[in-house]
Order: C-alpha cells, then structure tokens, then sequence
C-alpha cells in the first residue's frame, strides 16, 4: 500500500489543475519550497514521474493524468462528507469558503466581522480574485460562494443581485471636464484611459461601453489594482472606469472627480452566485441569509 499523505495529494492536485508550482503555493498559501517537496515525496512514493517541467511549464505524465482525475474525484467526495459532518453540526460550527472579484475588497470584509461575531464557530476563508481566476475556481468546485460584478453565461449557475455596483468615470481634480455637466460620451471618449488588467471584470464593462457606443479606447496604462489606479488618475495619467465601491474608503479623496458623462454610472449589481445544482451547506445559507438581511451595512448608495 502507497503512503501518499492527504497534503501531498492536495499540493498535487493545485499543481495539476494550476499548471505551476508558484500558483498553487499561492493558493494553498504555503512556500513554493513546500510545493516542491511535498511534490518530491509523492513522486518518491508513487514510483513514477508524474509530471513534467519544460521551461516553467507543468505538463502531466500518463500516471499524472491518472493521479489527477483520482484526486479530483476524491477531493469532491472528501468535500461533501465535511459537508455533511459539519451540516450535521448545525451552523455552530464548519467552514465556508467565499471566493470574491477583487473590487469586492472594499466592502465584503466589512460583512465577516459581524457575521463571525454571530456565529464563533464558523471560520471564513475569503479569497479575492479576478473575475477570471474567479471563474477558474467556480469551474473546479472550489468554493461555497462567489462573489462578482456579471454571472457567468456559460456555466450553470444561480445568481442573486444584493448590492447595487454603479461604474464611474474617474478624472484628476481639475480635469477641464470636472466641472461640467451633462458631458456627452464623445467627449471622454478622446481621453487616454487607465484600464485594470486583462480578465478584470471592470475591464470588460469599460470595453463594452466603448464598443457599444462605437468609439475605439484609447489605453494609456494597464494596472492590476484599483488602489494604482485612483492614484494615476489622480497623477493626471488619464481618466478611469471604476466601481462606486472603490471610493468607499475614500470618500474623502479630493484629488479624483468623478464625472458626469452621459450612459453613467453604468448601473450594475454585485452578484452572490452558485453552482446550478450545488448542495449548499447550512453554513453557506446562514451565510447568505446573513447578508440579505444585513446588506444596508455595506450599501452607501441605498439597497435593492
Ligand atoms: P474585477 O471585477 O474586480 O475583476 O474588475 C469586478 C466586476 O466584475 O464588476
């Protein structure tokens, strides 16, 4: 009988499925020296290369392939007996996993505190991602809940609109346009833009504005951060299409104006999605029933 640790077989499995030994660190959060010898020792242990490393690049042997279907299989049945067990506990105790787009930052957390004071027992992890990673995640099963500007279209899923999320155009302080009223589309669309990264769904909204309306987007920069970008903006890089939420924290902030472009705030709603057809645990629904009725906390614009 193979001694293969449940660890080593978690390691593989974010390796196989992430095809890098940095990536899966970062999502076991754990050092990629760590990745490599628990990668090491399962290769000792199975008797067999599992994988392949040409440039940086992870491919999977045969009885990698073999390994990898196995561990998914398992870890989705090892998933629903946790399930099970802590459903069995009632919603005193158990895990819940959230992954959430990175605007999210501004005003999910505010929710877990209150949340993890009503219910002790409960422990949250909450991982912040792109939209694209974030649909990496849900195509793997790996969490309870997700959160997100746009439910997917291509995967089966039952989403829930709690939150209005209105986009803006950001300009520096004394733009010539910061000022003005009714400015119409035309008028920013010659504008340099600061855009997040590509699989941002931010991005994607700006980029179908600009379509839509027919004008090419001028890109002056790319960042993968909100915080970067409302401190170019207000540089006088360029202007931005932000989320409302990223000026939660700074409502303060004197050196950004926003806009009154006509077509904005492009109206849209952060989203609680689920996989069509997920068994959602009783920690999960307490979790959701806890943020419908408690979503005023996190609204500074006024709830659905
Ligand atoms: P993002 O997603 O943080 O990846 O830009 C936000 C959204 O989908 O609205």
């Amino acid at each position: 009988m193979m001694r293969v640790t449940m660890r080593q077989l978690q390691v593989f499995e974010a390796v196989a499925r992430l095809r890098s030994y940095s990536r899966a660190a970062e999502e076991i959060h754990v050092a990629q020296p760590t990745v490599s010898k628990q990668m090491r020792l399962l290769h000792e242990e199975i008797g067999l290369p599992l994988i392949e490393l040409i440039g940086k690049k992870v491919f999977l042997t045969q009885a990698g392939e073999e390994l990898y279907s196995t561990c998914s299989a398992w870890l989705d049945s090892w998933g629903r007996f946790e399930q099970t067990i802590s459903d069995l506990k009632g919603v005193k105790q158990g895990r819940l996993s959230i992954a959430a787009v990175t605007t999210t930052k501004y005003f999910m957390p505010r929710i877990l505190g209150p949340f993890c004071s009503h219910y002790p027992g409960i422990d949250i992890a909450l991982e912040v991602v792109n939209r694209d990673r974030l649909l990496e995640r849900m195509s793997h099963n790996q969490d309870d809940l997700y959160v997100m500007g746009v439910p997917p279209e291509d995967m089966p899923c039952q989403s829930e609109p709690f939150l209005d999320n209105p986009l803006v155009v950001l300009a520096p302080q004394f733009h010539r346009l910061a000022t003005k009223k009714h400015i119409r589309f035309s008028e920013i669309a010659g504008e340099q833009f600061i855009l997040r990264e590509h699989g941002s769904g931010t991005r994607l909204a700006i980029e179908k504005a600009f379509r839509e309306r027919g004008f090419p987007l001028r890109v002056k920069m790319e960042l993968g951060s909100n915080e970067a970008i409302k401190q170019a903006v207000a540089g006088g890089l360029g202007l931005s299409v932000l989320s409302m939420s990223t000026l939660n924290l700074d409502i303060a902030q004197r050196d950004i104006a926003v806009l009154d472009v006509e077509g904005f705030p492009i109206m849209r709603s952060w989203y609680l999605v689920t996989p069509k057809d997920k068994q959602l645990s009783v920690v999960a629904r307490a979790f959701m029933d806890f943020l419908r009725n408690h979503v005023d906390m996190l609204n500074p614009y006024g709830s659905r």
